[in-house]
């Protein structure tokens, strides 16, 4: 499908995706190529309707497998407003949470198991991958207090996202374990990185990260020089980007 770049971010709720993303995205404007970011569940009108009944803590009684529906209802809408049109008209494409959270917090946390959620993958999303993906783990007490802190912040009277973060210890982990399985079984795609650091360090790490993958598949020129760099690219010769 692409001539874009899919990329996605992963990870426990508090991991630090959405601050990375909103970095990455403003290092890769800067270098002058078309960014589109969005997030799962919401990223469209009807998947912001979907993401508001399943976030919300005051939504009881919903069967894990109508989660698992409406979790790909989104995914198929977000692929068809945002994330193809995207792709095919040569923008990164930054996605906070893709499949891989499908088959952690559902298939891991509520047990539904992996298979399910590959098939369904297979038959909502055409089998649309990300090119690569980035797996934030952070430690595990630690992302949780953080997202529940945000989240604390952010809720109001009529409305709130905690309903995932009331899961208990025993959800969150079986979350954790199946992104570290994910992670094992398809290394090429999934890239794991170490999220007790500075905002600072992830951000510097993921960067040099993206423009390399972004370089290899020809997004970038080989040899960039930034603006306003002091000094000139090793070869001069070499390609030059201006963006
Ligand atoms: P996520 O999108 O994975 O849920 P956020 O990016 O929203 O996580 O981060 C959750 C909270 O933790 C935010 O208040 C954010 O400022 C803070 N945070 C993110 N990354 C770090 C980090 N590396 N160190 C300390 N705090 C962080
Ligand atoms: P979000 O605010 O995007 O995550 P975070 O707290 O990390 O910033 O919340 C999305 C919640 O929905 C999160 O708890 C994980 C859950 N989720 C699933 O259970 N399955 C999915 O397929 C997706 C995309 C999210």
């Amino acid at each position: 499908m692409a001539d874009g770049f899919f990329l996605t971010f992963e990870g426990l709720d508090g991991s630090g995706k959405s601050t990375q993303l909103r970095k990455l995205a403003t290092h890769l404007q800067a270098l002058g190529l078309g960014v589109t970011v969005t997030r799962q569940p919401g990223g469209t009108r009807i998947g912001d309707r979907i993401r508001g009944l399943l976030l919300d803590s005051k939504t009881d009684h919903l069967a894990p497998q109508a989660e698992l529906g409406l979790m790909f209802s989104d995914r198929a809408e977000c692929i068809a407003e945002v994330i193809a049109p995207a792709l095919h008209g040569g923008n990164v494409v930054l996605c906070d949470r893709f499949t891989d959270s499908t088959e952690a917090y559902q298939g891991g946390g509520r047990q539904l198991g992996s298979e399910i959620v590959l098939q369904m993958h297979r038959t909502m999303c055409g089998g649309l991958q990300p090119d690569l993906t980035l797996l934030l783990l952070a430690d595990f007490d630690q992302s949780l207090r953080r997202a529940r802190r945000r989240n604390d912040r952010n809720a109001t009277a009529e409305h709130d996202e905690a309903r995932f973060e009331r899961e208990d210890e025993a959800f969150h982990r079986r979350v954790y374990d199946k992104y570290r399985e994910i992670a094992a079984r398809e290394p090429d795609r999934v890239v794991v990185i170490e999220g007790d650091q500075t905002i600072e360090a992830i951000h510097r790490q993921i960067s040099t990260l993206v423009d390399e993958k972004l370089r290899a598949a020809g997004l970038l020129p080989t040899a960039s020089f930034t603006p306003g760099e002091k000094q000139m690219p090793e070869n001069p010769d070499k390609a030059r980007f201006t963006p």
